[in-house]
């Protein structure tokens, strides 16, 4: 049976998912990979490694990750305190997840911290709707939302990009500004 996030990929985030990520190349880090849902869209001739913090997560991953042939590596995580050497990857990537960290700002530092210099960082994120109605209703049930989801639905992706060291290199948003890609590279 497809779970809810399997669901929310084919009806919403696929379409945003496959350009973005197939940008990728070389070695490239999925941070807060949940079920590796990004495996399938970076290009076959990266290596992939994904970690999470969630071990539950991480075994329906290995499932995902079954059928792909690259030899992935999935490992438990704190995106805040990534254990890995800086500059270690040439592409980190990563999708729906600076609304769940307890301190984005510390995850994304990471991200820039492991990426190499000439790296790139491709985050794909949600957040805060362009229209009006919309953003008030995301205002009105944040709190609900997040005790629910642990998810701070109504949270500006790009404001949180540019308050850490990472630079914006582009972004555009997508369905009603909720969709934000963004590329960076680390400082
Ligand atoms: C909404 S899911 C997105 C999963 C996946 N990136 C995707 O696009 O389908 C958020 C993920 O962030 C993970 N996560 C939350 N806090 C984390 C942390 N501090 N370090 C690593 N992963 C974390 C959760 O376990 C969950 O898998």
């Amino acid at each position: 049976m497809l779970g809810r996030m399997e669901w929310l990929n084919r009806l919403v985030t696929r379409r945003y998912r496959q350009p973005h990520f197939q940008q990728a190349r070389g070695r490239v880090l999925d941070v807060a990979c949940g079920t590796a849902t990004n495996a399938r869209y970076v290009p076959d001739a990266t290596e992939y490694v994904g970690i999470d913090v969630s071990v539950d997560m991480l075994e329906q991953a290995a499932a995902n990750v079954d059928w792909l042939t690259r030899g992935e590596t999935l490992r438990e995580m704190d995106a805040q305190n990534l254990d890995f050497e800086d500059d270690s990857f040439d592409t980190v990537i990563s999708s729906l997840s600076t609304c769940t960290f307890p301190d984005p700002v510390a995850a994304l530092s990471e991200m820039g911290r492991v990426c190499a210099p000439d790296g790139q960082i491709l985050l794909l994120e949600h957040g805060r709707s362009s229209v009006g109605s919309i953003a008030r209703f995301q205002d009105w049930r944040a709190d609900a939302h997040f005790e629910k989801h642990s998810c701070r639905w109504n949270q500006e992706p790009l404001d949180v990009v540019v308050e850490s060291p990472l630079t914006v290199v582009e972004s555009s948003s997508a369905l009603l500004g909720i969709i934000t890609a963004i590329e960076a590279r680390p400082e």
